[in-house]
């Protein structure tokens, strides 16, 4: 269903509340459990999350967006579903990343179709390059996992390299679809689904923590 002409809710209970916080997040207290924490970076309109939190009840997920236009989106649909294991936060994910989330505190980083920045110039605006990946080895809690996902050849063969500069902290892994994914599908986001329209390519891979770092 579109929103054209519908007032976007705000659903407080779904925005992470920082100010309450206060310094590194404790997840147990966001969410009020102690569960296996997913954080997906640029979440988008949420369609992966709203799918993903529904077939995963045991697990608590957290999604960063920066536009405004579709953090608001995926606020008020993940509001209205009701979901209770899902929050969202507008930020920069680099950021929150490196000054809130508690070291080893994570399960799962889920990275979908992050911006490509096709032009080289732009290169270095890209997410995933070796500095973040520092930040998010540092957030994983030891086994835990990044799930990556491009349309983009180019951005693919960077992530290659750069994860490949990491061995004695992390190890490829297969690439695990999510439950949120459908037939025909790698992951299960909106992204995803215009580009298989597209008959786009799309590259995946994960890696684990190693457990002894
Ligand atoms: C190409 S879209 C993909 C969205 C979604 N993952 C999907 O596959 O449908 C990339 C998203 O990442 C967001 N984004 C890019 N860089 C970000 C950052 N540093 N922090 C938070 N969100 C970011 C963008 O605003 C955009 O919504």
């Amino acid at each position: 269903m579109g929103t054209m002409g519908r007032e976007l809710k705000e659903y407080g209970d779904v925005v992470l509340q920082l100010e309450e916080t206060g310094g590194v997040l404790d997840f147990a207290r966001v969410f009020g459990r102690v569960a296996p924490v997913h954080i997906e970076i640029g979440s988008g309109k949420g369609t992966f999350l709203v799918a993903q939190a529904q077939l995963h009840p045991e697990a608590d997920f957290l999604g960063l967006e920066w536009a405004s236009k579709f953090y608001r989106h995926a606020v008020d649909r993940i509001g209205r579903w009701g979901l209770r294991n899902v929050r969202l936060l507008r930020a920069d994910a680099a950021t929150f990343l490196r000054e809130r989330v508690p070291a080893a505190s994570v399960d799962c980083f889920h990275l979908y179709f992050p911006d490509p920045w096709p032009k080289k110039r732009h290169r270095k605006r890209r997410f995933l390059q070796s500095a973040n990946l520092e930040v998010l080895l540092r957030g994983l809690k030891p086994g835990g996992e990044i799930r990556l996902a491009t349309d983009h050849a180019d951005y693919f063969q960077q992530i290659r390299e750069v994860t490949s500069l990491y061995p004695g902290q992390m190890e490829p892994i297969a690439f695990e679809r999510p439950a949120a994914a459908r037939e025909g599908e790698m992951t299960g986001t909106n992204y995803e689904r215009k580009y298989v329209k597209q008959n786009r390519p799309i590259y995946t891979t994960a890696f684990r923590k190693r457990q002894d770092v």
